[in-house]
């Protein structure tokens, strides 16, 4: 049987460059190696947008299309709705007891969004112990292979730690999962901030027109004490020099403007036009993918439930485990 793979995103917008690297990459790559699950995540989603579930109901299919879009094969990976897949909720029931609080108040990136929400000790329940319901996201459907970004690595250990837990009380029925990070560890923000992110509006979307695309590359922060073009530059730390990095296929011309930057012969508006350039490469043949899907939205949405259909049932094999090695599976009657 081939090895999973299990990742996902939350429907709470378009997936942008940062997706791409972090995560998006890998995926397409390992395909058709993998049997690969992709969750979108509209219960971990619901639970920092409970007063507007609108939003995220307008966003599942988007997100389907964005995988369409950046090569996810349809016929070989299976896309599936988070809340569709009831089990997710009884196996995180009995994960509870397997974490201590003092665990969950430990999560690095969790601590971090509580402070960027400003929640403090308001935090809702559903919200801080969410790494326990993506450590049944990944159980359930035995990954052994969770193609992530950085900041997802502290859930990733916690399912690790669930799950030998679980296998070391019970039996041993979960596989422990390893991440796998992307090429890039974190892209920068337009901005030049520590990550892209939807409320900081320093993304590239993977959705967006060459238009708006030109825009946000023209408007980049660069090298901040560069003033003249013949000043000598900084390329290392350089949000755009990153950007080259990570998305121009023509090697050479990033080696030769990063020499010609940092000896102050090019200017900043060529190095940009040159990212515009090689962004449009690789974005053009995502947008012409987009452009097929949309036009066949209900072909999109079986995509969709048929992928729910096969994964829900990978999660009922699971539980129907789980349930046995917990003595859970009572036979009455
Ligand atoms: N936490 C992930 C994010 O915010 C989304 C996610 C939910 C996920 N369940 C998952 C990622 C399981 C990997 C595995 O992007």
């Amino acid at each position: 049987m081939a090895k999973r793979i299990l990742t996902g995103d939350r429907p709470t917008g378009p997936l942008h460059l940062g997706h791409y690297v972090g995560s998006l990459q890998n995926r397409v790559r390992l395909q058709h190696e993998y049997d690969t699950y992709l969750l979108i995540a509209d219960l971990q989603a619901l639970t920092d947008n409970f007063e507007h579930p609108e939003h995220l109901n307008e966003n599942v299919l988007q997100v389907a299309m964005d995988y369409l879009a950046v090569g996810i094969d349809p016929d070989k990976v299976k896309i599936v709705v988070q809340s569709m897949v009831p089990e997710l909720a009884e196996l995180t029931i009995y994960f509870m007891n397997l974490v201590t609080v003092a665990t969950l108040e430990r999560n690095p990136t969790v601590k971090e969004e509580i402070r960027q929400h400003r929640f403090g000790r308001a935090v809702p329940v559903g919200f801080w112990s969410y790494p326990i319901s993506q450590a049944s996201d990944i159980a359930i459907f035995k990954a052994e292979l969770v193609p992530v970004g950085e900041d997802q690595l502290p859930m990733i250990e916690q399912t690790r730690e669930i799950v030998r837990r679980f296998n070391s009380l019970y039996s041993e029925v979960l596989v422990e999962p390893k991440a796998l990070l992307g090429a890039v560890a974190r892209l920068p923000g337009t901005d030049g901030g520590a990550k892209m992110s939807k409320s900081l509006g320093n993304c590239v979307y993977l959705s967006d027109p060459p238009e708006t695309v030109r825009k946000r590359v023209m408007s980049m922060y660069t090298d901040p004490t560069r003033i003249h073009p013949t000043d000598p530059g900084h390329v290392e730390g350089n949000p755009v020099f990153a950007y080259h990095d990570a998305f121009n296929d023509d090697r050479a011309e990033v080696e030769e403007l990063k020499e010609r930057y940092r000896a102050g012969r090019v200017g900043d508006v060529e190095v940009k036009q040159r990212l515009c350039a090689a962004l449009e490469r690789f974005l053009a043949p995502i947008r012409e993918r987009r452009a097929h899907h949309l036009s066949n939205p209900v072909r999109v949405r079986e995509i969709v439930l048929e992928g729910t259909r096969q994964g829900r049932a990978v999660a009922q094999a699971t539980m129907a485990e789980v349930r046995a090695a917990m003595k859970l599976d009572y036979k009455f009657g």
